[in-house]
């Protein structure tokens, strides 16, 4: 592991992820459905399900020896459809069963309040809308394939769905400052965080997972690496629309869970 010092940049130049989404234009919408029976399944074209497949195909692929114990167990519990887009309530179904979790439907990006009040009850806000054919490398925008596929795996391990859940109580009495950090904290281990095991680095962040470019990146020598400290994670300064290049490390979804308990404490949102 390289423990070179993270690159910060000065406070003026550090935009929320809620304006940095605005900023490339993704859509931030109000309102979701957490009763899927409710919900319309979308009529899906032979393209659609086709991509989904595809991105399937591709991140199973470069997953072992890279992805996290935890996430291929989930993986396996979920037996997600590998052929065609899976229905939010057969996979809300199989995470209730786990751990108590279900999906809320959402059109796009939620606004951040109402985001930690789903995480808070124990829902989590998962689009129903696959990315288009020439976005299979990347969008701006998250799609049910990052929602399904890189997040709602490691929600079945208990510790980490802990985690998010207290992450959403915590995150709702933040005020804006408070808001940036915790922020930095979601984006550098809920979306992007790795995890040391004894047999090596492994991902765990579902920005990584259901990217196909991101998980030999992060994993790969270009990136610098650094051991997870709430103090200095809460500095660190992000932009979402490349590549991370600075990573942080975590030594188990335990620590992670009584280390945000700690960090919360001293913030005054406990
Ligand atoms: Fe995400």
């Amino acid at each position: 592991m390289k423990r070179e010092q993270p690159t910060n940049k000065p406070p003026s130049e550090t935009r929320s992820v809620t304006d940095q989404y605005r900023d490339a234009a993704v859509t931030i919408t109000t309102g979701h459905e957490p009763d899927l029976q409710k919900v319309r399944i979308p009529i899906y074209s032979a393209e659609e399900h086709e991509t989904w497949a595809l991105m399937y195909d591709r991140q199973i692929k470069a997953l072992p020896n890279r992805a996290t114990p935890e996430y291929l167990a989930g993986l396996k519990i979920l037996n997600l459809p590998q052929n065609r887009i899976p229905r939010l309530k057969e996979v809300s179904a199989s995470l209730e069963k786990v751990t108590g979790w279900k999906l809320t439907r959402v059109e796009g990006l939620v606004p951040e309040r109402e985001f930690f009040e789903c995480l808070a009850h124990k829902l989590f806000p998962c689009t129903d809308f696959i990315r288009k054919r020439d976005e299979l490398e990347y969008t701006p925008s998250p799609d049910m394939f990052h929602d399904i596929f890189g997040h709602i795996p490691l929600i079945t391990n208990p510790e980490f769905a802990s985690f998010y859940e207290y992450y959403g109580k915590v995150a709702l009495k933040a005020n804006a400052d408070q808001l940036i950090k915790l922020q930095r904290i979601y984006w550098f281990s809920v979306e992007f965080g790795l995890i040391q095991k004894p047999e090596g680095l492994r991902i765990y962040g579902s920005g990584i997972l259901s990217s196909p470019g991101e998980v030999p990146y992060a994993l790969s020598s270009k990136v610098r690496v650094h051991p997870w400290d709430f103090s200095v994670v809460e500095k660190q300064y992000f932009e979402i629309h490349h590549m991370q290049d600075d990573i942080f490390v975590i030594n188990s979804f335990e620590s992670l869970l009584t280390g945000f308990k700690a960090y919360a404490k001293k913030s005054g949102l406990l």
